[in-house]
């Protein structure tokens, strides 16, 4: 798998994107700082020349966005499944990433060309399927590991309505023991099961990330950030990571080649 500037390019665009949505969301009104205009020390102030947009500022990348638009039936299909998880199966367990931070996955996968995701935690497998939204134009797959049964059930019969099932392998179990049985080598690793775990995935799968592959570390925030686990990516040179206020906090971090 191929890291290119690009990436990093869209990742900090979706970080700066992503500060606007939690802004919007925790019901900030503060405007940000005017970009400053050479000859016009402090700024330029009022709405630019295109007039603005209601609601603009921080909370702007909600008027910015719009709902994907399906390019070929299959990715329909994909979406209309995702649209329906979220309007009918939020209740009753453990959240799910939101939609934008799905996309960014799904973006991450696709313009990495990731052959081989594998994600920790897998709920009803909403995060699998936007995954493989960006593993249908790869031809990747992906390897997912849930703890409940029942829940990996649920995402089963998910994955077949949005017909990414042949891609997906579900197994059931305990990651720390499940998981490091792969031998195969790793694009992206997606962390997003119990989090005082990270450090221990970190530890077993990093040797299976590829140089220039992702580990994405989901609830990233101040509260839910495991301090070892920071410490663990922060200090390796081998590492170079980038944290990005979405509505959980995601860590995306490059293993170096
Ligand atoms: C936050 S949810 C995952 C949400 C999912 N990634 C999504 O966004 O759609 C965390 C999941 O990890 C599972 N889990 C917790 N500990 C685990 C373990 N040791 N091994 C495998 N799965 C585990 C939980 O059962 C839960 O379904």
């Amino acid at each position: 798998m191929k890291m290119n500037s690009n990436m990093f390019l869209v990742v900090l665009a979706l970080a700066v994107s992503s500060w606007a949505t939690q802004a919007q969301e925790s019901g900030a009104t503060s405007t940000p700082p005017d970009r400053p205009v050479p000859g016009q020390p402090g700024g330029r102030r009022g709405p630019p020349p295109w007039g603005g947009r209601d609601g603009s500022g921080p909370g702007a990348s909600s008027s910015l966005s719009s709902a994907p638009a399906g390019k070929s039936e299959a990715e329909k299909q994909v979406l209309a499944v995702l649209d329906d998880m979220e309007k009918n199966q939020r209740e009753g367990h453990a959240p799910n990433v939101q939609r934008e931070e799905g996309r960014l996955l799904r973006l991450l996968a696709e313009s990495t060309g990731a052959k081989h995701v594998v994600e920790i935690g897998t709920a009803n497998g909403y995060s699998t399927i936007w995954l493989c939204l960006g593993l249908q134009s790869t031809g990747g797959k992906l390897t997912t590991y849930e703890i409940d049964p029942q829940l990996a059930a649920q995402a089963r019969a998910n994955f077949k309505q949005a017909g990414v099932d042949k891609i997906v392998t579900v197994v059931v179990g305990d990651a720390h023991v499940e998981a490091p049985k792969l031998k195969e080598p790793i694009d992206i690793l997606f962390l997003d099961a119990d989090k005082e775990g990270y450090v221990d995935y970190l530890e077993k799968l990093l040797p299976l990330v590829r140089r220039g592959g992702l580990v994405i570390a989901h609830d990233m925030n101040q509260r839910m950030a495991d301090p070892r686990y920071l410490k663990a990516i922060n200090s390796d040179p081998e590492l170079e990571s980038v944290f990005l206020n979405t509505f959980w906090g995601l860590g995306v971090t490059l293993k170096k080649h």
